[in-house]
């Protein structure tokens, strides 16, 4: 079994390589079952969901090679519907590919997604919007199953700007000959580069990064070369381990631009933080100061739910006490009980949860649960002398690309050992 061992308590200094958004090229790989001729994808990271997503690509008919960090999909010869099990469970975004499917053959047969343990993450958002198009979906326990004779035009309005539900729908759409309106979109940055991606491939999309996506279907795809848009998510998480290990990072190969509401928090907590074309730069005091304000988790361009985990584990040593309110999932602090045994003092009440500063962490034997707590973990463990042991990093591998080796070129001693 692979363990990551992590010896921290030394500021981290120097610089670490960003890699392309994993939360925008798991819906771009999807999208390119809708492009009838070959896609060049560029700035992609090296994860295991990107590996299941090729997975799926190929066992619809399409060709699907990687060379470094360009992926090539070739979907004109596309001649299948279904994603089985095995494929399905791997990850939450499979559940993109049931719009593009629907969208290009009329018909999509999907086992339901898997993905982090986050809470129930049901998929009704998703179905409901291609009901609104005409499409007839049968959902059991663990499938689902869509079909189409025609899609057709529709407002549709989602009650919750859920990412995932407004990436089927933007997707489902463009198989409409009709005009489709999607109010209260999501507005993350990963939309907003499915759209410019689309949109290079010559689909008729307005409105990306607004609430309101406005999509003129009908007509296929052309093949495209696209870079994805780096990882904000990777940013932050790195932010945050600077933050809490105290020292000078500079990230390359970003984007700051997206990253105000996780900045200013960290900058109110004592961080200074400066950004160059695509870069950023932090510099950390030893010790934090706690967030004055109560940290509360919010749909783009609010406090990102993703970025809970990092940020709480930068702030169990920060002198006072910080609150994180966390809105998006109902079941996200897997990494609470773990992050105690680093001695952190965390108290949680409902959906909130209550760090007081601790003077001094010592090692433990962590476990994993999810990707982003996983990552929590690592930064926890980096703020201790001793030595920490973590299992569970098959949630990292889906996620974080090069981790170890990014991290020691910060200086930071971690490292993946083999153990029986
Ligand atoms: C995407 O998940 C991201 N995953 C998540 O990142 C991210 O945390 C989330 O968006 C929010 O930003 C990918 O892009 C692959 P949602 P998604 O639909 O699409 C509820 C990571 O760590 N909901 O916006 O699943 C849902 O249960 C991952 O990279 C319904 O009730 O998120 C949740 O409470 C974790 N019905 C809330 O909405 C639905 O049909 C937000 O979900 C869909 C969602």
């Amino acid at each position: 079994m692979q363990v990551l061992s992590v010896c921290g308590g030394v500021p981290l200094r120097g610089t670490a390589v960003i890699h392309g958004a994993k939360n925008s090229v798991l819906p771009v790989l999807a999208a390119c079952v809708l492009c009838r001729s070959p896609c060049v994808l560029h700035n992609c990271p090296n994860i295991d969901d990107v590996e299941s997503a090729l997975q799926i690509l190929r066992h619809l008919g399409c060709t699907a090679a990687r060379s470094g960090s360009t992926v090539c999909v070739d979907a004109s010869g596309m001649d299948a519907c279904q994603i089985p099990p095995e494929l399905a469970g791997k990850m939450r975004s499979s559940i993109i590919f049931l719009g593009a499917i629907l969208s290009r053959l009329g018909c999509a047969e999907l086992a339901l997604p898997g993905g982090c343990p986050l809470g129930e993450r049901p998929i009704d958002l998703h179905i409901a919007a291609l009901r609104q198009m005409g499409a007839e979906c049968v959902c059991s326990p663990d499938c689902v199953c869509c079909r189409a004779a025609r899609l057709h035009g529709a407002v549709i309005a989602l009650p919750f700007p859920s990412v995932g539900a407004t990436e089927n729908a933007l997707l489902a759409a463009l198989g409409c000959g009709e005009t489709i309106e999607i109010q209260n979109a999501a507005r993350e940055p990963e939309i907003t580069d499915l759209v410019r991606f689309l949109q290079s491939a010559g689909a008729e999309i307005s409105g990306g990064g607004t609430s309101k996506l406005t999509v003129c279907g009908g007509r296929p795809l052309h093949g495209t070369t696209y870079t994805i848009l780096p990882d904000r998510v990777e940013t932050a998480s790195f932010l945050c381990a600077a933050a809490g290990c105290g020292g000078d990072v500079t990230l390359v190969r970003t984007d700051c631009t997206a990253l105000s509401a996780v900045c200013s928090v960290l900058e109110g907590c004592g961080c200074e933080i400066s950004s160059g074309r695509d870069s950023l730069r932090i510099r950390a005091p030893r010790r934090l100061r706690a967030s004055r304000e109560t940290i509360v988790t919010a749909p783009y361009p609010g406090f990102p739910t993703d970025v809970q985990a990092p940020m709480m584990a930068a702030l169990l040593r920060a002198e006072g006490e910080s609150r994180i309110c966390e809105t998006i999932f109902e079941n996200r602090f897997h990494h609470v009980p773990q992050l105690r045994k680093l001695g952190a003092d965390i108290a949680l009440c409902g959906q909130t949860a209550c760090i007081r500063g601790a003077e001094r962490l010592r090692g433990a034997a962590l476990h994993a649960e999810d990707l982003r707590g996983a990552m929590a973990l690592v930064i926890g463990a980096l703020q201790s002398e001793e030595e920490s042991t973590i299992t569970g990093i098959k949630h990292l591998r889906r996620g974080y690309d090069n981790l170890e080796e990014n991290l020691r070129a910060l200086g930071a001693d971690v490292k993946c050992v083999e153990i029986c």
